[in-house]
Parts: structure tokens; C-alpha cells; sequence
């Protein structure tokens, strides 16, 4: 059953071999993390590492695009992240809102759709401004769909989204015993967005940290041995041709 959904979720592109057909993920989500390790590393302070990792960000989003990746879900403010140190927090908004001021026109003309996802009300009105202006200038795009979480916590969104089935429920237009999982997705925020097929957390740390924990079911995990700031072309490759090696040996099993 799952070989099955994996097998209609995944896009067919070409092999080492000629004429081979290796199954891609059509949806790569990606943990973010070293950013101050790396930073640390090098004596610099942890903005640094940030600035570093804004860069590594814009390597991410085009070997995507190379490798006809249609979905991207990059983890960019987790909701625990409000709780460093105020001078931190500053310095990722501002980043946010220099990239979101600076760079989604850029993304517009690459093809790039982009969507958030989290609590957004949580940021400044501008910057919430910014977001609903990038959705909103980008929403015809079709070449990479661009998913940033900010200020989002996988608990929080589980939470969320059975208050508002409970609210349904409450004023009597839903009965309880139709709820399924069709009906809790279509109900997230992340209604229309394929599972992610693939997730990658960098810096060797092996955890989900309260990332997509409701859409990550059925994702292949990979935790790599390198710090974000550090991320390139190179790894993503490397992510993709180990996704297809597991794809194969689990699209061989028997039953
Ligand atoms: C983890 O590094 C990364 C983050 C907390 C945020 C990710 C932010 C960026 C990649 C830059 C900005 C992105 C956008 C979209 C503008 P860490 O600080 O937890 O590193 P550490 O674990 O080594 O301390």
C-alpha cells in the first residue's frame, strides 16, 4: 500500500543507465540547522552564520529547480525559536524581511511560488505584510512551489486543526464518525500540498524537531553531516540519488 502511494506520488526521471527510470521526490522538505555552529566554527557571531545560511537558501531552492523538484519546504523559524536571546530574534525577522523585500522578486522571475505556513500572525504587521505580498505576486507560478515555515510548530498546527474540525463539529455541520485522515489533511494548513517525500535535516543532528510530524508519515529521513551554511548543489544531488537507491530496494520488496 505504501510502495503503491510511493510509486504515484514520485515523478519518473532518467537514470545513470540509459533508458533507466529512477523514481524522484516530488516533494523535499528541509531542517536548516548549523547556522551558529558554523558560525562559531569561524569566530564570527551567530548572525553571520545566518547570513551564511540565507545564501545556502538561494543554492537550495535552485538545485530544486534543476532537479524538477515541484515542491520545496524549507524550516526557517521553528516557534521555539522566539525563546533565544531577543538580539537573535531581531536579527532573523530582519533577515526575513530583507529577504522578503529584496529577493521574491528574483524568485517571481525564476518561477517560484511561494507559500507560508506557521503562525504567522506572530511577526510584525509589516513583515506579515511582506508575506501576504509574496504569496499573493507569485501565486501564478508553476516551476517550484516554495513552502516556508515560520513560526511553525507541528504540534501547534495538530492542535489547530482539530479545534477547527471540532468547531464544524460543534455547529452541527460535520459528524464525528466521518472524520478520517482525508478529512483532517484537507483541513491543515497544508491542504494541497503533497507529503513530503524526502526530508533533510543538516549538521548531523537526528531529529524531526516538531517539523510536518503529521505529513513527514511516510517520508524517507536523511540527516546530513554538514552545517546548512555549507549546503550546495552537491548535497542535494547526493540526497536525490540516495532517494533513489532506497526507492528501488523498497519498490523491490515482495507483497
Ligand atoms: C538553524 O541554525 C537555523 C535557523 C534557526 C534558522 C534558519 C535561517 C536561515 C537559514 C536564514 C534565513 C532564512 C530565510 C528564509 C531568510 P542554528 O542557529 O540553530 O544553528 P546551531 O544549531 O549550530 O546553533
Amino acid at each position: 500500500m505504501a510502495a503503491m502511494a510511493g510509486a504515484v506520488r514520485t515523478a519518473a526521471v532518467r537514470g545513470e543507465q540509459p533508458g533507466e527510470i529512477v523514481p524522484a521526490p516530488v516533494h523535499v522538505a528541509i531542517i536548516m540547522d548549523g547556522n551558529g555552529r558554523w558560525a562559531a566554527a569561524r569566530g564570527l557571531p551567530r548572525v553571520a552564520g545566518h547570513r551564511a545560511g540565507a545564501q545556502a537558501v538561494r543554492r537550495a531552492i535552485e538545485a530544486a529547480i534543476r532537479h524538477d523538484v515541484q515542491w520545496l519546504t524549507l524550516y526557517a523559524f521553528s516557534s521555539e525559536n522566539w525563546r533565544r536571546p531577543a538580539g537573535e530574534v531581531r536579527d532573523l525577522t530582519g533577515l526575513l524581511r530583507h529577504y522578503l523585500r529584496h529577493e521574491v522578486a528574483e524568485l517571481a522571475a525564476q518561477g517560484v511560488r511561494l507559500r507560508f505556513i506557521g503562525e504567522l500572525t506572530r511577526f510584525d504587521a509589516d513583515i506579515q505584510a511582506e508575506l501576504l505580498r509574496a504569496e499573493r505576486e507569485t501565486a501564478a507560478n508553476t516551476r517550484l512551489n516554495l513552502v516556508i515555515a515560520l513560526s511553525y510548530g507541528a504540534r501547534a498546527e495538530i492542535i489547530d486543526t482539530a479545534r477547527r474540525i471540532a468547531a464544524v463539529v460543534q455547529a452541527g455541520r460535520l459528524d464525528p464518525a466521518t472524520i478520517d485522515e482525508a478529512v483532517f489533511a484537507a483541513a491543515m494548513a497544508t491542504a494541497g500540498i503533497p507529503d513530503p517525500d524526502l526530508i533533510l535535516r543538516t549538521s548531523g543532528e537526528q531529529r524531526l524537531s516538531n517539523f510536518l510530524l503529521w505529513q513527514a508519515a511516510y517520508a524517507e529521513l536523511m540527516f546530513l553531516d554538514v552545517l546548512w551554511p555549507e549546503f550546495g548543489e552537491s548535497h542535494f544531488a547526493a540526497a536525490l540519488a540516495e532517494f533513489a537507491r532506497r526507492e528501488r530496494r523498497f519498490g523491490a520488496r515482495p507483497g
